[in-house]
């Protein structure tokens, strides 16, 4: 599927921000640990989140959608394999190894997919739950472990690593003893996860610092939650009017699950305020350049955002370096953006970006999903019109956005 974006459009209009699909998919893999039904209410149904949905299904989940609220009856778990051609199809089909080796104590997981951003491997996953007595053997595309000598045990990872934080949580949650975690990833999501959790009966403190401490509980019961809102979907709508020019007001934000996002926006030529759960960003002029960026894990600047804010870059006034520390391969969105009239050289793990006053329409792909956005964003604000090619990356991650956008002022098409 492609956009077809008829780009200079003045945005204008009020967006409300879905749950977050980083949030979402870790609680979907947590419930598997769980002997019961669990109610989501303001669930979004991204393309990664059906995907997940099917995943749970065939290990033996019966779920129920009732518009935005869904229902999932875990009592029969009947499975533990998650073979390749439902694995492949995202990066979080490797949560539900924790949860399986919770419940039953043994999984068979293919390799997951996702974005191609990097080699993305999972050693930090396999090595933490080795050291949780973990038997994981590693062959032939499967990860097959048992966790039938699960031994409790203080960790500390080698980087904080946001899977392999939530799947050392989720294969902890069921187990006898006390699982102390330290160097952990800090981000909302992985806070979220923990309050689904407790909130269902795990015992777990500390989410939300480096260090989480899981004292195992013999069983998780029923429950409903509420996931938070997506903060990269809030970043992508925030940078919106700096590209097109115009006012949005985005709601159902967390402004401090945003603080380098709102820093940089305060600092720009550009009106903020926040009232509560809404932002309101105006922005008439070409944007100042960002000065130097630089992406790493929570609460400084997301990997998740760069691409987006590069699309912004590429119209701002002066020279803006962006350096990803992150993923390796996350610039496969800068040959497109230079097809229309971007200026950025690409160095070892940085991109140098020379603002122009105007971006011209192209044909253009998304490379991934972020990269994708970055494009759109970009047709947003050029000349003419931009087709941009692959959009089903997009979708796994942004939800019939065409639709949001067109409600505020945008011209895009969907072309099948
Ligand atoms: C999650 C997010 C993704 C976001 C990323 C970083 C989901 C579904 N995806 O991905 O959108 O960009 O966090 O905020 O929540 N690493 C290893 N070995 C491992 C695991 C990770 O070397 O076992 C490296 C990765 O290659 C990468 C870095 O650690 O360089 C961060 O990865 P990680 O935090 O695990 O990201 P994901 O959980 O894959």
């Amino acid at each position: 599927m492609d956009f077809l974006i008829n780009g200079k459009r003045r945005l204008s209009g009020s967006i409300e921000v879905s749950t977050a699909k980083n949030a979402l998919l870790p609680i979907l893999a947590a419930c598997l640990l769980v002997e019961g039904t669990i109610c989501l209410h303001k669930v979004t149904y991204f393309d990664d989140i059906n995907n997940m949905l099917q995943i749970l299904q065939n290990l033996g989940v019966k779920v129920c959608k009732y518009e935005q609220m869904l229902i999932l009856d875990c009592q029969n778990i009947n499975n533990y394999i998650i073979p390749l051609n439902l694995a492949s199809k995202l990066r979080a089909s490797i949560f539900c190894l924790g949860p399986l080796l919770g419940r039953l104590k043994k999984a068979r997981v293919a390799y997951p997919g996702g974005c191609q951003i990097g080699t993305r491997p999972i050693n930090i996953h396999l090595d933490g739950l080795k050291k949780l007595g973990i038997n994981v053997v590693d062959r032939h595309g499967y990860i097959n472990a048992f966790a039938n000598n699960f031994r409790a045990n203080k960790i500390c990872l080698p980087f904080p690593s946001v899977g392999a934080t939530e799947n050392l949580i989720m294969a902890s949650v069921l187990q006898k003893g006390k699982v102390t975690l330290q160097g952990v990833a800090k981000e909302p999501e992985i806070v979220d996860l923990c309050n689904f959790l407790n909130s269902v009966g795990a015992k777990i403190t500390g989410a939300g610092s480096d260090e989480i401490i899981i004292e195992g509980v013999s069983k998780l019961s029923s429950g409903e939650y509420t996931p938070i809102p997506d903060r990269i979907i809030t970043g992508t709508y925030l940078l919106l009017p700096l590209i097109c020019g115009g006012k949005i007001e985005v709601c159902n934000a967390k402004p401090e699950h945003i603080s380098p996002i709102l820093y940089m926006l305060k600092n720009n030529s550009c009106n903020v305020r926040v009232k509560s759960d809404k932002i309101i960003v105006s922005c008439e002029n070409r944007p100042k350049n960002f000065g130097k960026i630089e992406t790493l894990p929570y609460p400084h600047f997301p990997t998740d955002l760069q691409q987006p804010l590069c699309a912004v870059a590429t119209i701002a006034k002066g020279t803006t370096i962006i350096t990803e520390n992150l993923f390796e391969s996350r610039f496969n969105h800068v040959p497109e953006l230079i097809k229309m009239g971007a200026k950025i050289d690409v160095l070892d793990g940085s991109v140098v970006v020379h603002g122009v006053p105007d971006l011209y329409g192209a044909e253009v792909e998304a490379p991934d999903l972020r990269g994708g956005a970055a494009l759109i964003m970009a047709g947003l604000g050029a000349n003419g019109y931009t087709t941009v090619k692959n959009i089903d990356v997009v979708d796994r991650g942004y939800f019939k956005l065409e639709q949001t956008l067109n409600l505020i002022g945008a011209d895009i098409t969907r072309i099948n």
